[in-house]
């Protein structure tokens, strides 16, 4: 049976004994972590969360004896006693503790534990299943104690300096109306009101932007969002953004804002990085990596080559650029070593990400120049193809035809491809750039009809605005995505602030006025009560506490996640309601 805590107050945690502290008694509580028996003596490592320290049972006390032999791994347990120096032999440079030990007089067992079922004190792969359903075991283990820790210590940065720059943390309401942001909501009905819902909010938008219309003028909240959206590695049905609204502010006044808040954000972790951050245009990532969340460590630009191959010799090219498609390619310096059946595996993966060919061209070491158009398109061609990307001796050049956009995507993830594989892309290079200039609307072909790229509450460009009425596809939006490393860590955008403007383009998303109202009339209304220019951001915090833990999930950072199909495995959560629960919510379940 578990015994009281009584009289036993703790006077150090299992990390904090020194050799300063040899002839000191002191009193340590935690769970046994590991259990050494050598016959005549007793180890036993005492663990929590600070770290482990280890602790002797003597032989000469037999009934203090007798109890520790009952020990077993995640016991909890209580010791007193007093440090004595390890000898020599028995130093453990490994741990922090490790000059000393605790001589046991007096052990409590407060609980005992069944055997847990994976070793709590190694890092043995376990399932993830398993580390889920058992997540408060799997906590325990050092990977994710660590990270919780790192969390914490980035999350008190965070409000610290948000502090210092007079933000103020204002809660917002969770159960709340739908704002979109292009996921599904999750809904909750209600009891009073019948066949009615609240939704969960995908964020704070609306309330940011009523805040700011309230004077509020600096606005910052972790807090949770919700998302009914396809999981994936960086994605979680609810996660928490840092979400910031600021009045009078242009894209600059982001930027000025976040970027050093980045950099206390690093420090936490031990990192220092540069500032300021680049800037790339949407358009820009597109064509160069094919991509709007640009990962910058690994170079290897994509470069429009299409006004090479005008009159190419090579039909498929030639003709492709006369109808107005382009010819798009990237040199692979490194790609020396590749053997031939390498380069045509390159080939095969790009046919099954959908392209219909992928033409190369390379330099050997000695020189020597090769392609697998070397007989269409004539060596002199194929030499002026290399000259002209700056592919030099030892690189390879992959070229890609078609339509632009498509083709940059394809170039963009075989760039991807190789990074990954070659290792160009390096968990401790940190490389930060502001997507900028987003387009305002995307064009939904199933749909026909514009949606918002962002989402509708965004301005466009001061020199697009005129682009609403003829050319909205053509109109660019003051949004802005901070990217590190491939990963979209915040996205934000300055604000329609003119009741009028945020009309039209509600109109141009094919937003009636009456849905408008019904969807969005509070907020409409507000705006016409004095509502200054602003905007602002939100950063995925689980993300970028991923990314300075090196963890490939989010899951990893967060305490209770949920699994990629959206079940939490610990607490069977979702799961049924009984017939009375639905008759109060006015819920029948169709079968
Ligand atoms: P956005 O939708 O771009 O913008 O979200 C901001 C940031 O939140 C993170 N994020 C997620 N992280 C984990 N799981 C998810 N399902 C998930 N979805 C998004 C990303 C993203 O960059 N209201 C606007 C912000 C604004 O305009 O101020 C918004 O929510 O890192």
């Amino acid at each position: 049976m578990a015994e009281q805590l009584g009289d036993l107050s703790r006077t150090h945690t299992c990390g904090a004994l020194r050799i300063d502290d040899v002839d000191r008694a002191v009193v340590l509580l935690g769970w046994v972590h590991r259990v050494r028996d050598l016959g005549g003596v007793l180890f036993i490592d005492v663990r929590d969360r600070s770290g482990i320290t280890q602790v002797v049972f003597d032989r000469d006390d037999d009934a203090l004896m007798a109890k520790a032999k009952r020990l077993r791994s995640e016991f909890v347990v209580g010791v007193e006693g007093r440090v004595r120096r390890r000898s020599e032999e028995t130093v453990n440079q490994k741990i922090e503790t490790g000059d000393v030990e605790v001589l046991v007089a007096r052990l409590v067992i407060l609980n005992e534990a069944k055997t847990p079922p994976f070793p709590i004190a190694d890092d043995t792969p376990v399932s993830e299943d398993v580390r889920l359903k058992y997540r408060y075991l799997d906590l325990r283990r050092p990977r994710l104690q660590e990270n919780l820790v790192l969390r914490h210590r980035v999350t008190t940065a965070i409000r610290r300096y948000f502090d210092t720059e007079g933000f103020l943390e204002i809660e917002t309401p969770i159960l709340t109306k739908s704002t979109p942001e292009g996921a599904r909501d999750y809904l909750v009905p209600s009891r009073v009101h019948p066949g009615e819902f609240f939704a969960l909010p995908q964020s704070p938008q609306l309330f940011k932007q009523i805040l700011m219309v309230a004077g509020m003028d600096r606005y910052v909240q972790i807090v949770k969002c919700f998302r009914d959206e396809d999981l994936r590695a960086d994605r979680q049905p609810e996660f928490t953004q840092v979400d910031v609204e600021m009045s009078f502010a242009r894209p600059d006044t982001i930027f000025g804002l976040i970027e050093p808040l980045m950099v206390d954000v690093f420090r936490v972790a031990g990192l220092e990085i540069q500032t300021p951050f680049t800037r790339m245009p949407y358009a820009e990532a597109m064509a160069t990596y094919g991509s709007d969340k640009p990962d910058l460590r690994c170079g290897m630009p994509i470069q429009d080559v299409g006004a090479l191959f005008a009159e190419s010799q090579f039909r498929v090219f030639r003709e492709l650029v006369a109808g107005g498609g382009t010819v798009r390619a990237f040199v692979v310096p490194h790609a020396g070593g590749y053997s031939r059946s390498e380069v045509d595996g390159l080939v095969d993966q790009a046919k099954q990400l959908g392209a219909t060919g992928l033409v190369w061209a390379r330099r050997a070491e000695d020189g020597t120049i090769t392609s697998s158009v070397m007989k269409a398109m004539g060596e002199a061609e194929v030499r002026a193809a290399l000259d002209a990307t700056g592919t030099a001796n030892g690189g390879l050049l992959l070229i890609a035809a078609g339509e632009p956009e498509a083709t940059s995507k394809l170039l963009g993830q075989m760039r991807l491809l190789i990074a990954k594989r070659d290792g160009l892309l390096k968990p401790d290079v940190f490389a930060f750039t502001w997507v900028v200039d987003f387009p305002m609307f995307e064009w939904d072909g199933d749909e026909k009809r514009w949606t918002a790229m962002h989402h509708p509450f965004t301005s466009p460009l001061d020199a697009d605005f005129a682009l609403l009425d003829g050319n909205p596809g053509q109109a660019r939006a003051k949004a802005y995505d901070l990217v590190l490393n491939g990963s979209e860590i915040g996205g934000g955008s300055i604000r329609i602030h003119d009741a009028d403007v945020q009309r039209r383009v509600f109109s141009l998303l094919n937003i009636s006025d009456e849905e408008a109202r019904l969807r969005f009339g509070f907020f409409l209304d507000a705006l016409e009560y004095g509502t200054p220019p602003h905007g602002g951001i939100a950063l995925g915090l689980d993300r970028i506490v991923a990314l300075l833990t090196g963890e490939q999930s989010i899951r990893e950072v967060i305490a209770f996640p949920k699994t990629a199909t959206a079940v939490d495995l610990m607490s069977s959560a979702p799961s049924a309601v009984d017939a009375r629960q639905l008759r109060e919510l006015h819920l029948s379940i169709r079968s």
